[in-house]
């Protein structure tokens, strides 16, 4: 497959602000969806006075982030994907999971646990009203890198 990975395909120059839009612009629509440097999908996201940027399509199963809802697990932000309710971590794109304390207790109790960054988060400078991306450059794989392809770019996403 032609897997993109954003060290090998986007540029290989050093990490660059890319433009995104006027800070009041994104604010207003709560988010915003796009391609950054010809090479990678990015959702960028307004909530409770923090920009947020990540890869638009969810680790699993390439779910339309752009349509989730923002809750809080654990004292964490979290997008939760339309598709199948994964959450994500705003801060860091780490997966949550529900994790039962004893399976025989009654009542049942729960924990929130991380599966680690399963979602790449980019980095959003905002400079006299301007909102600019730097992408994530880390040569590490991160699941919803699968999903930066021509191949799913070219799938119309619905919530
Ligand atoms: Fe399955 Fe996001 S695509 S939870």
């Amino acid at each position: 497959t032609s897997q993109i990975s954003p060290s090998s395909s986007c540029s290989s120059l050093p990490p660059a602000f890319h433009f995104i839009g006027r800070k009041e612009d994104i604010v207003r629509a709560g988010r915003l969806t796009k391609l950054v440097n010809g090479c990678r999908d990015v959702l960028v996201l307004y909530h409770q006075g923090q920009l947020h940027a990540m890869d638009m399509r969810c680790y699993h199963s390439s779910g339309a982030l752009q349509y989730g809802d923002i809750e809080e697990f654990n004292g964490q932000l979290c997008i939760v994907c339309p598709w199948h309710k994964y959450k994500i971590t705003l801060a860091e794109g780490e997966g949550l999971y529900q994790a039962v304390d004893n399976p025989t207790a009654k009542p049942m109790r729960t924990h929130w646990c991380s599966k680690g960054v399963k979602q790449r988060i980019h980095k959003v400078t905002e400079v006299n009203g301007d909102v600019y991306v730097t992408l994530n450059d880390s040569t590490e794989t991160i699941e919803s890198d699968v999903y930066q392809t021509e191949r799913y770019r070219a799938v119309i996403l619905k919530a």
